[in-house]
């Protein structure tokens, strides 16, 4: 045969192929998820999570150095709230003194280079296990606004460096940034969730900050996955408003979603590689169906190529121990 052009040319070498690879992750791409608990010493397996842990601030911070040895350079805080701390209109959430605030505060002081970023949404605080306030059946959009922005500037003053809207309530990123603004805040960044959809694959996060809404679901404000074209007015709207980094979120069934914002919007692009993707990799490596660390790479790369500039992702140590 005669061919002008021979495409496996440039995929007969593993040199071949890594010169004209065009996506290559580096440490830079991942922001790490923390779960932090009270206690000390503390550090507990989440159930739906395997190699995945719950730990207490000590322990948080430890993990911490850890990741900035590794070449990480940014975590995204949450924290589990005792029950009898919870009530309907996340109060816990505002408090100076609270293990967000405080794990902020040593987080910061121990690594103060690492970029600290925390999940504004009260469904952590909620004793309904929703992002917003409730009335009646109803998750009411302003009263929450209102606290949203509160938390945002209590996690803005005890040093967080971004604060991460997670809730999807209407006017958030607006009102933060003024709320940030007020306050003499201006160097905190919002990274918005902006479409973020009503996800099954959010099971074990919930599972490790025992978060589940206690009635109902989150359809009335979290995304209907069957739209495409809202994502882009959500997170046009939000960088309207000031948001500095966008996210979709979860990352690998809306890979399609990603690659359109990235079109759409100028400020950086981020993905949440969220529980649920992280456990069925676990869990079909688990049964020996498939290999993990290839899984780990071939799907990072992937939430990449789509247009991620960032992943928040619970591989993020794997991945670097695998391209390093
Ligand atoms: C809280 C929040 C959730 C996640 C991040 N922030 C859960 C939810 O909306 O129910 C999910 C992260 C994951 O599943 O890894 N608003």
């Amino acid at each position: 045969m005669f061919l002008q052009r021979r495409n496996r040319i440039l995929r007969q070498s593993p040199a071949i192929r890594s010169m004209v690879a065009e996506t290559i992750l580096t440490p830079n791409d991942f922001i790490v998820p923390l779960f932090i608990n009270e206690g000390e010493h503390y550090k507990e397996e989440i159930a739906s999570m395997p190699g995945y842990y719950r730990m207490s601030l000590d322990n948080t911070v430890k993990e911490v150095k850890e990741l900035w040895s590794m070449g990480l350079k940014s975590v995204l805080l949450f924290i589990k709230c005792k029950d009898e701390l919870k009530d309907n209109k996340g109060t816990e959430a505002l408090n100076p003194k609270g293990l967000m605030q405080r794990s902020i505060r040593a987080i910061k002081e121990a690594c103060p280079d690492m970029l600290v970023m925390t999940d504004i949404a009260l469904d952590p605080f909620s004793s309904f296990g929703h992002d917003g306030i409730v009335e009646g059946s109803a998750i009411v959009n302003d009263a929450t606004v209102e606290v949203l922005a509160q938390m945002s500037v209590s996690h803005a003053q005890a040093g967080a460096d971004f604060v991460a809207p997670s809730d999807m309530m209407d006017g958030r990123i607006a009102a933060i940034r003024e709320a940030l603004e007020e306050n003499g805040l201006n160097n905190t960044g919002i990274m918005s969730y902006s479409a973020k959809y009503a996800s099954c694959f959010y099971g074990p996060f919930r599972d490790a900050l025992d978060s589940a809404p206690g009635f109902g679901d989150k359809k009335t404000y979290q995304m209907d996955y069957s739209n495409r074209l809202e994502a882009v007015k959500e997170t046009l709207m939000d960088v309207e408003e000031g948001a500095d980094i966008v996210m979709v979120k979860p990352a690998l069934a809306y890979l399609d979603i990603i690659r359109e914002v990235k079109n759409a919007v100028s400020v950086p692009v981020s993905a949440y590689n969220i529980s649920g993707e992280y456990a069925m990799i676990k869990a079909a490596a688990r049964m020996g169906w498939i290999d993990e660390n290839k899984a780990i790479l071939e799907t990072l790369t992937a939430i990449k190529r789509a247009g991620a500039d960032l992943i928040a992702t619970y591989f993020a140590k794997d991945a670097v121990k695998l391209i390093s």
